[in-house]
């Protein structure tokens, strides 16, 4: 799940790079994308007067199908971006899937990578991501994937041009699939 929606955004390429990589595992894959999610900033009164937006349903019923989610986002500002928090915000407000209780991210392993334009590689980002998946009962991974200087990051095809990232990458994903397998929330 990339926490861009941007046109040529250097995490949705990451995260291709990750759907990849995954796709040529026995896993099952699905790519989580929030444009297909359009929410409005979270407002408790919003909430009161219309309930718990549709998309918000939809992308609730969607993580608390996963065993695992590898999200792959920005950093704004030393922080989460807003796409993403508001997002998490809204899906932690889903109570019932289908009638049954649900919370989407408790018990869900997450695996966290970033793609910057800057020299760090979007690690505050992270940083700010994991504190929020944890307090939702997420269980985030330690192993993180980051790559600076993302610009000159892809080639033509959207592959990664350096190998030290690739195998960073590749890691990620075989430690994300061996903690799901492990740590599986549906049996
Ligand atoms: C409001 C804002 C704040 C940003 N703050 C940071 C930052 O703290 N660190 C960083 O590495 N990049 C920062 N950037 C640059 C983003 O990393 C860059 O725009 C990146 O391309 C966004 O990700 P995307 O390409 O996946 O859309 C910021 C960008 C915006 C719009």
């Amino acid at each position: 799940m990339p926490g861009s929606v941007r046109l040529g955004s250097h995490n949705r390429r990451l995260a291709s790079e990750a759907m990849r990589l995954l796709s040529v595992t026995e896993a099952v894959v699905t790519r989580v994308d929030l444009a297909d999610y359009p929410l409005p900033i979270y407002d408790g009164d919003f909430e009161i007067e219309s309930g718990v937006p549709q998309n918000a349903q939809l992308l609730a019923q969607r993580i608390a199908a996963q065993d695992a989610l590898l999200i792959v986002s920005p950093e704004y500002n030393a922080s989460i971006p807003p796409l993403l928090k508001n997002a998490i915000d809204w899906a932690s407000r889903v109570r019932k899937v289908n009638e049954r209780p649900v919370q989407p991210f408790k018990g869900l392993v997450v695996g966290l990578a970033s793609a910057s334009p800057g020299r760090f590689g979007g690690q505050r980002g992270l940083e700010a991501v994991r504190v929020v998946l944890r307090a939702l009962g997420a269980d985030v991974m330690t192993q993180q994937c980051l790559l600076p200087l993302a610009g000159e990051g892809f080639d033509e095809n959207g592959r990664l041009t350096d190998d030290v990232a690739r195998s960073s990458l590749e890691s990620l994903c075989d430690k994300l699939l061996d903690t799901a397998r492990s740590l599986s929330r549906h049996g």
